[in-house]
C-alpha cells in the first residue's frame, strides 16, 4: 500500500490531504439551496466550522487502507488558490487486492468546468498505480446526469441499475452502478 502522505498536482488543481486552513472553503462549497436535491443528499448535517472539522480531521492522516468507510480529499483550485470541492474514496482488501467506491462533490459556482474529471482522474491515477487498487466503482440515481456522465467520461462501464432501492425524503429511487477495472484504467492511459 501507498504510504500516507497524498498529494497530487494537476494541471489546474491540487488534490490533497485536509488542512485546518481548509474550514472556510469547504464551507462555502457545501452550502445549496433547499431545492439541490444532489447536494443536499451529499450534505445531510448541520454545517457549522465544528461539524466541517470533526468529519474532516481523521481524513488529514487516515492511510488509505484505514479508509474503510470514506476517506475525502480537498480538491484545491491553483488559480483561485482555494478548495472548491472534494473527491474521496473508500477500500475495502478482497483477496490478494483492495477495492472501493469513488465519489465527489463541486462547489455550484464551479460545475461545468471539467474540474471534476480532472481531480476524479487524479484519484483513480492514485488509486490504481499508487496504492494497487484492482477495481473501482461508483454510485449514482439515474436523475444525477451530471455525476453518472462524469462516471461515463472516466471511462467507467454501468455495470447496474438497481431499481427503487435507496430511500430518500422524496421515496424510493433507482440507483446506477459503474466501475472500472484497474487493466482497463491502463489501457485508456
Ligand atoms: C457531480 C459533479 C461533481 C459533476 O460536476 P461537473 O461540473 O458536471 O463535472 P466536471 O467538473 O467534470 O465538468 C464537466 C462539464 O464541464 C465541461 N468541460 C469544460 N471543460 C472541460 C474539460 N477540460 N474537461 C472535461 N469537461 C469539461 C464538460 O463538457 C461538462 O459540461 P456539461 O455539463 O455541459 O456536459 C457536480 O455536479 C456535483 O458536485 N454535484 C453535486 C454532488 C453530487 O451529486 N455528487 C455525486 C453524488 S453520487
Amino acid at each position: 500500500m501507498a504510504n500516507s502522505s497524498i498529494r497530487i498536482e494537476t494541471e489546474r488543481l491540487i488534490v490533497r490531504r485536509f488542512e485546518d486552513r481548509d474550514v472556510a472553503d469547504i464551507l462555502e462549497y457545501s452550502q445549496h439551496e433547499a431545492s439541490d436535491e444532489h447536494r443536499r443528499r451529499n450534505v445531510d448535517w448541520e454545517l457549522t466550522e465544528e461539524s466541517v472539522r470533526q468529519w474532516w480531521t481523521p481524513m488529514a492522516t487516515m492511510r488509505p487502507e484505514e479508509a474503510i468507510h470514506w476517506l475525502s480529499l480537498v480538491v484545491e483550485l491553483k488559480a483561485e488558490g482555494r478548495v472548491i470541492g472534494n473527491v474521496g474514496f473508500n477500500a475495502k482488501r478482497i483477496g490478494e487486492k483492495p477495492q472501493g467506491q469513488i465519489g465527489w462533490i463541486l462547489g455550484r459556482d464551479h460545475e461545468g468546468n471539467g474540474y471534476a474529471t480532472e481531480a476524479a482522474e487524479a484519484l483513480l491515477e492514485y488509486l490504481f498505480r499508487a496504492v494497487g487498487f484492482h477495481r473501482v466503482y461508483a454510485m449514482t440515481s439515474p436523475d444525477n446526469r451530471r455525476s453518472w456522465q462524469l462516471m461515463e467520461r472516466l471511462g467507467m462501464r454501468r455495470e447496474a441499475h438497481f431499481v427503487k432501492n435507496c430511500h430518500h425524503d422524496a421515496g424510493w429511487t433507482d440507483e446506477y452502478v459503474y466501475a472500472i477495472l484497474a487493466e482497463e484504467w491502463t489501457a485508456r492511459r
